[in-house]
């Protein structure tokens, strides 16, 4: 019995930010060892919002970026395959099976792709948006995988594949391990701007790849408590962004709690608490970005990462799909059609009673 498996991964939009190392990416860290690791660059969900030739044009920069920023947190491609969606056409196939196991109703509910589709001011819902998450429980299975860590906006996925692979074992017999979902310690994590979700669109994100002053102008014009307009009015810590990232990034537990009864006490400027968030943002940040460096100074290096992860992962997936097709008696037709096709061309082969060209 080998280790169990994990797969997990983004849309390749750009380069990622802190709400998704808290939500994901520091579990994936922390449990390459423990479980056999597949991160997917799924570019065929991007299609779902944005099918047009100039967003696909991205693609390839963006998985790039994406790439490094795995690479800048810790993950080890020699220990975790890394593999581009599209590249892996078994997928499609899985997909195809699964859309016969979930009805529409059922993906209307799916709380995600409201928003999604709004965001992307679609007036309404494109078949492949309401299918994305039969695609990613299409992802998630091919490596018949057993954990599933991601942020909270994608739980509601993560259930509805629970419900595929169950489905799918009692009607056909056991191929699917019944996923488990791994939420971070922060499965959403504020914007800079106070908005519930940092998100890059939404423009209050910081990002892995942040440099040391961009990340310190960020955390300058972050929003705190809006009733406390001069530093000797008490103010509110709870829930309040800079503090929720102190808590988070901060591992200096006694600077931050003195930062905390200053605050509440109205002893202490916005600027102090804002620059020591900075300076702790930065500390954090900083072997990323030497990481960062160093990968993106191996020249051709990221492809080639992503060239054999999507090589390992396409073996599997044929795997997988062969043991679907069996026990779905799928692959039964077309074995038959074939035995019996060769056999009569055998037969025909064969002259009957003696010489050739009768
Ligand atoms: N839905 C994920 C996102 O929000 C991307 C994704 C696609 C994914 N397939 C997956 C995540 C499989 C986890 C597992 O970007």
């Amino acid at each position: 019995m080998g280790r169990k498996r994990i797969l997990t991964g983004d849309r390749p939009t750009g380069r990622l930010h802190l709400g998704h190392y808290v939500g994901s990416l520091a579990n994936r860290v922390r449990l390459q060892d423990e479980y056999e690791c597949f991160f997917i660059i799924a570019d065929l969900h991007t299609l779902t919002t944005k099918p047009g030739k100039e967003h696909i044009a991205e693609i390839a920069e963006n998985s790039r970026q994406m790439v490094l920023d795995y690479l800048a947190c810790g993950i080890d491609p020699s220990k975790s395959v890394i593999y581009l969606q599209s590249a892996v056409h078994e997928v499609c196939e899985l997909n195809l099976i699964f859309e016969m196991l979930v009805t529409v109703p059922r993906l209307q509910r799916v709380p995600s792709l409201k928003d999604m589709a709004r965001s992307a001011n679609l007036a309404e819902m494109p078949f492949g948006l309401l299918g994305y998450p039969v695609l990613q429980a299409a992802d998630i299975l091919m490596p018949r995988s057993h954990l599933v860590p991601v942020g909270k906006d994608n739980e509601s996925h993560v259930e509805l594949t629970r419900e595929i692979a169950r489905r799918f074992n009692s009607l056909y017999g056991e191929v699917f391990p019944v996923p488990e979902v791994m939420l971070g310690e922060v499965p959403t994590l504020v914007g800079t701007d106070g908005d519930a979700k940092m998100s890059k669109s939404l423009g209050n994100a910081i990002l892995l790849s942040d440099d040391r002053k961009t990340v310190e102008k960020k955390v300058m014009g972050m929003y705190t408590d809006p009733n406390r307009v001069r530093a000797d009015i008490p103010g509110r810590v709870k829930g309040n962004p800079v503090f929720v990232y102190h808590d988070i990034f901060n591992p200096h537990r006694a600077e931050v709690e003195d930062l905390k009864a200053r605050y509440l006490k109205g002893r202490v400027g916005d600027v102090e608490v804002k620059e020591k968030l900075a300076a702790a943002l930065n500390a954090f940040l900083d072997p990323l970005r030497d990481r960062r460096q160093s990968y993106e100074a191996r020249k051709g290096y990221v492809d080639e990462v992503i060239y054999d992860g999507t090589m390992i992962m396409r073996s599997e997936a044929r795997q997988t799909l062969d043991l679907a097709k069996k026990a779905m008696g799928l692959s039964a037709i077309w074995n038959r059609i074939s035995r019996k096709a060769e056999e009569t061309r055998k037969k025909r082969e064969i002259p009957r009673g003696g010489g050739e060209g009768a």
